[in-house]
């Protein structure tokens, strides 16, 4: 929870909107586009449209809210501090019997109580590049959230994008590739609201850095400056898709946007989320994001967490806002009936737990036991944690391990965290103190100055901070091979603390673990560590067949040691959940084949990246008012790599299997019918925008053959370069079981968001006519079918 001096704050409001007044004189603020720094006025905020599959739920909420006094609508608006281990809870109206909801964080798992599991983390769903997957896990977990009363699980995690490489809560979402995280979102939004919890989809928008996210002092927070084609195609994007999914919650976030706060910023809230999109839901503050009372309210924010300054103790400030003219009452009327409605369209209205049900505020004292874990969850948590893993070298056919006599274990990331005593590398560590807090909370370490590299007191199953979950227990690797070498008659040998070891030369292979942490509340100070690139350093010296697993919470470089003939195989193992040995295991011994492929690029410098190592930070001038201008527009990550023709390490979408595929026949067609120009706003609304942005147009398939020697998943993907915009855009992808020599035709349906760019002029989506190069492939730079589609 973030705590404020909100006189400060009301200052930094006021002199905010002086700066803004004069930001049109500042060359360096504004020169890129007219657009940065400045964020238009769009009001009034637009009621719940009601439409569609919302009309029933709306229906029975205007019916609800209608008999609410202005006093009891007004309530139901804030927070109040929850007697229970929900994050935030809103008002009641006990008269009528409306409840109120408890929300809790967050996407990976419901966090902070007993019974419940540790998901894999939003980067290990992008990994494994499986819709299906990514719904099944999100109904499991929402299954959790209700049992314990949780009407709003606070995820999943769409922004942070990924644009700066060492953004803290980079592993909270799923990629930034906005069309694979899109997908996964979508899918996850639907499985949680499927299990009957709203999701409320996070952080909108432009939330891309740790550093100065929140005001400091006199220090503001810092503002993302986004050009509006940028904000379109680019952040925006997975938020259309989790809109589309019928999404019951958004959740703004604590950086402003062109200057003006995420809560209160009306061109973001009311313009594009609550007109542009339709959006149904409501609209819930970042925990202590709100910074204006009657300017929020008047910009669309509907609920404030977790309690709200500004519209006073019970709402009251809203009363009189309404009842001395400042503010409608139909604007407090819409911002209940968006809230009634979520909970009526969830189905929250018939037998819902009782709020946060079984989750103490404190759990050393009594409570009843909720077993929120479901028995049919496991098959579910096992295949996320696999799929997740994304092998990136295998040479000399070093995996699968086959039944070695004797294996040699290395590095701190091997074994369960605890509280032991470990030798710290003063680089790396030496300013934080060793925390790991029982399982109710995953942390690994506790911050007292500055963020760790590396959690060195054991392996990683999430990153830290709010996304972190409650794992039920932690299969570590040790765990895991000790089991399998068991069942082998396999000799271990290990040391975990050392960072020379000894090596033990009869070894049949040397596992070295490591990790790359990263925690919400601050950004990595790097993309790799010394300590970690020693010790596999030290270990391949010695050792013939070394084989690297990093955890990782986001880009992890290799360089430093990736050409090392003695380095023979590595994974990017991401952050599995609490299954993450037990997944590895299955690996490792090729009882199932690696089929993630990885969500983002790994470069081969940290400078490659746009913005790599520069989170920003307040300076000079501006140091009350830091600026991020977005000037790379939509070019980060492999759009960046590919427009600057940089040779990544390993390129977005890349991953070894245990097999090799063939493409072949690839067959195009436009469907009949597609009109090319823009599309008039606005036309036809519904979830998530323009309907017939949903139109397919044209359809694609290809053929895909294992012609290796045993049986896999590949993920087949399609990309599109639409005329002006980048080389080439992830617009497709599919992930098939491909048994040994056979094949598979995959089809692809590109709809007509799909191929337009965002019209600035025209304010719309706009589909040009023209050539558009259609590649499919196995990587975004291993695309061996290419034709052309023609529009
Ligand atoms: C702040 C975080 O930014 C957000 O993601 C989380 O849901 C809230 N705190 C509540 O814990």
């Amino acid at each position: 929870m973030v705590s404020f001096n909100t006189q400060q704050l009301a200052r930094a409001t006021l002199i905010s909107a002086a700066l803004f007044q004069s930001a049109t004189a500042v060359a360096n603020i504004t020169e890129d586009s007219y657009f940065y720094g400045q964020s238009p006025p769009v009001y009034p905020s637009p009621p719940q449209p009601g439409s569609a599959s919302w009309a029933t739920a709306y229906a029975k909420a205007v019916a609800l809210v209608s008999q609410m006094t202005l006093e009891e609508k007004a309530n139901i608006t804030v927070g109040y501090t929850p007697m229970t281990g929900c994050s935030g809870e809103t008002g009641s109206v006990p008269r009528l019997n409306w409840p109120g909801v408890c929300l809790s964080d967050a996407g990976n798992g419901l966090r902070a109580t007993d019974f419940v599991n540790g998901w894999p983390s939003g980067v290990h769903v992008g990994a494994a590049w499986n819709r299906n997957l990514a719904y099944q896990r999100a109904l499991h977990m929402g299954g959790e959230f209700k049992k314990k009363g949780v009407n709003v699980a606070l995820g999943p995690v769409v922004g942070p994008l990924g644009r700066v490489a060492e953004g803290g809560r980079n592993w909270e979402g799923i990629s930034n590739d906005p069309y694979l995280c899109g997908a996964l979102a979508a899918e996850s939004v639907s499985g949680i609201q499927t299990a009957g919890v709203m999701t409320s989809v996070k952080h909108y928008i432009g939330n891309e850095q740790e550093t100065n996210r929140v005001p400091d002092g006199d220090v503001a927070a810092v503002s993302s400056n986004i050009d509006d084609k940028t904000l379109h195609e680019l952040y925006l994007w997975p938020f259309t898709d989790a809109v589309h999914a019928g999404t019951g919650s958004i959740m703004c976030s604590y950086n402003r946007i062109n200057n003006s706060y995420a809560c209160q910023n009306s061109k973001t809230l009311n313009g594009i989320l609550k007109t542009e999109l339709g959006f149904e839901g409501f609209v819930v503050s970042d925990w202590g994001a709100q910074h204006t009372g009657l300017d929020s309210a008047l910009a669309g924010l509907d609920v404030v967490m977790p309690e709200s300054t500004y519209w006073g103790v019970n709402g009251g400030n809203l009363t009189i806002a309404v009842n001395n003219g400042s503010l409608t009452e139909a604007r407090v009327t819409d911002m209940a009936t968006r809230l009634i409605s979520a909970w009526y369209q969830m189905g929250q209205d018939v037998d819902f737990p009782e709020k946060g049900i079984g989750m103490a505020l404190d759990y050393s004292t009594p409570h009843t036991p909720i077993y929120a874990r479901d028995p049919s969850s496991q098959t579910v948590l096992l295949n996320g944690a696999l799929e997740g893993h994304v092998l990136v070298k295998n040479t000399n056919s070093a995996l699968p391990l086959k039944s070695p006599k004797l294996l040699s274990i290395f590095g701190y990331d091997a074994v369960a965290p605890n509280k032991m005593d470990v030798p710290s590398p003063s680089d790396v560590i030496a300013t934080w103190t060793f925390g790991f807090e029982s399982l109710l909370t995953y942390v690994p370490f506790i911050s007292t100055t500055a963020p760790p590299q590396i959690a060195i007191n054991g392996t990683i199953i999430s990153g830290g901070g709010s996304g972190a979950n409650a794992p039920a227990y932690i299969s570590a690797p040790f765990d895991a091979i000790k089991e399998q070498a068991y069942l082998d008659g396999t000799s271990l040998f290990w040391d975990f603390y050392d960072n020379d070891p000894a090596i033990d030369t009869s070894s049949d292979a040397c596992l070295v673990f490591i990790n790359a942490f990263a925690t919400e509340g601050s950004d990595r100070i790097g993309l790799h560590d010394d300590y970690s690139d020693a010790l596999i350093q030290n270990v391949a010296a010695n050792c013939s067949n070394t084989i690297v697993t990093i955890h990782n919470a986001g880009v992890r470089l290799v360089d430093q040691w990736i050409d090392h003939p003695n380095i023979t195989a590595v994974i990017f193992a991401h952050l599995p959940g609490q299954d993450s040995g037990r997944a590895l295991v299955q690996l490792l011994y090729g009882y199932q084949s690696f089929s993630g492929k990885l969500p983002y690029t790994v470069a081969k410098n940290e400078s490659d990246y746009v913005n790599a190592g520069e989170p920003i930070l307040p300076e000079g001038e501006f140091q009350l008012f830091p600026q991020d201008n977005f000037t790379e527009g939509v070019y980060i990550d492999y759009r960046g790599f590919d427009q600057k023709n940089v040779t990544p390490r390993y390129e977005f979408g890349f991953g070894l299997t245990y097999t090799t595929f063939e493409y072949s026949e690839l067959t195009i067609e436009k469907l009949a019918g597609v009109s090319t120009s823009y599309l008039p706003p606005p036309a036809d609304v519904i979830e998530g925008g323009i309907a017939s942005l949903w139109d397919v147009v044209a359809q694609v398939t290809a053929t895909i053959t294992n012609t290796g020697s045993v049986d896999a998943a590949e993920i087949a993907q399609l990309y599109v370069g639409i005329p002006g915009g980048p080389v080439r855009q992830l617009r497709g992808f599919s992930k098939v079981d491909i048994p040994v020599g056979s094949n598979v035709t995959v089809e692809f349906d590109l709809l007509r968001r799909d191929l337009s760019e965002w019209g600035v002029t025209e304010q719309s989506w706009v589909l040009q006519s023209g050539s558009y190069p259609i590649y499919v492939g196995a990587s975004s730079r291993d695309l061996p079918l290419v034709g052309t589609l023609t529009i």
